[in-house]
């Protein structure tokens, strides 16, 4: 699974599953009317007519002679067999998938923006609710509902083993869902030409065991433990100063809803929408400038001494 992240050829949920059986259904059937065509065809042109010989007269007589009006119908007859199966196949497909077997254990609101994803998991109660950013983890074996919109122009939701794409359009909800049979991380990409950065606009499902789900929901909805030791007390000081207008960090008065929350940034696995692996390294090249990885993205360059993006770096990875 890990070496084709991208294939629709390999699925592993029920939104997705009777999809690629119909797509290899279709395959089946297209490739058997080539052959049957082209084998028909092959035949016409190598057999010769009795009693007709190309040394006596070119000129073939256009009659109509024996039983070729017979063919003519059965050709019509598989057609016209083949297209209903197809369409009533595709017709019940898209029934089957339209809505998940089961309730949905979850409902997320995802956002594109340009160029990332924005994740807000509704709660049952107040003060439940909690918001992410470009990693969505979900329980295993559980359909979970998305309510998909766009902040900026129209972008698509598509994480090719869990389901076809759905598309964010500006100034309304698409609804859509997934489901993983399997634990892993699923890799996803906006399936929407959207502007310069269309192709690092990438996001990843997880999909965890049920205690493991909790266990990660429960951690999201706590604010990340303060920053007390020196390296990113200070980093706190200066992400309140220079990133705190973009950026929200629960537990903080650092409320930014430009960017992505970054509450809980350091048990993400990529930085940027899938650009950068999280690291400390890569953090800190993207903090130097962010325009150099990412050109055309919405964070600016803030310049910052060595020592406070060190501190920043620090503090960041301590968000966990
Ligand atoms: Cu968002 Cu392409």
């Amino acid at each position: 699974m890990s070496d084709t992240p991208m294939s629709y050829l390999a699925t592993a949920g029920a939104a997705a599953d009777p999809v690629t059986r119909l797509g290899w259904g279709l395959l089946a059937i297209a490739v058997a009317v080539v052959i049957v065509v082209a084998a028909l065809l092959a035949g016409a042109l190598w057999r010769r007519r009795p009693g007709l010989s190309r040394d006596i007269d070119d000129r073939l007589p256009v009659e109509r002679r024996g039983p070729g009006l017979r063919w003519i119908w059965v050709g019509v007859g598989i057609s016209t067999l083949a297209l209903f199966v197809s369409t009533v196949w595709t017709l019940t497909t898209l029934a089957a998938v339209r809505d998940p077997p089961t309730p949905p254990a979850l409902t997320i609101q995802v956002t594109g923006h340009d160029w990332w994803w924005e994740a807000r998991y509704l709660g049952e109660g107040p003060g439940q609710d909690f918001t992410t950013a470009n990693e969505l983890h979900i329980p295993v074996g559980r359909p979970v509902r998305l309510e998909l919109r766009s902040a900026d122009v129209i972008h698509s939701f598509w994480i090719p083993k869990l389901a076809g794409k759905t598309d964010l359009i500006p100034g309304r909800t698409n609804l859509a869902w997934i489901e993983a049979d399997h634990p892993g991380a699923y890799r996803g990409q906006c399936g929407e030409f959207c502007g310069l950065e269309h192709a690092r606009m990438a996001l990843q499902v997880v999909a965890d065991p049920p205690s493991a789900f909790r266990a990660w929901r429960d951690r999201q909805l706590a604010a990340p433990a303060p920053a007390t030791s020196p390296p990113t007390a200070a980093g706190a000081v200066v992400f309140q100063a220079r990133c705190a207008a973009c950026h929200a960090i629960r537990g903080t008065p650092a409320g930014g809803l430009f960017g992505p929350d970054l509450s809980h940034l350091a048990l993400r696995r990529t930085l940027a929408a899938g650009t950068l692996p999280n690291d400390p390294a890569h953090l800190s090249e993207w903090l130097a400038d962010p325009q150099a990885i990412k050109p055309g993205n919405e964070m600016p360059r803030v310049p910052l001494t060595d020592g406070d993006r060190a501190a920043l770096v620090a503090y960041l990875q301590s968000l966990s």
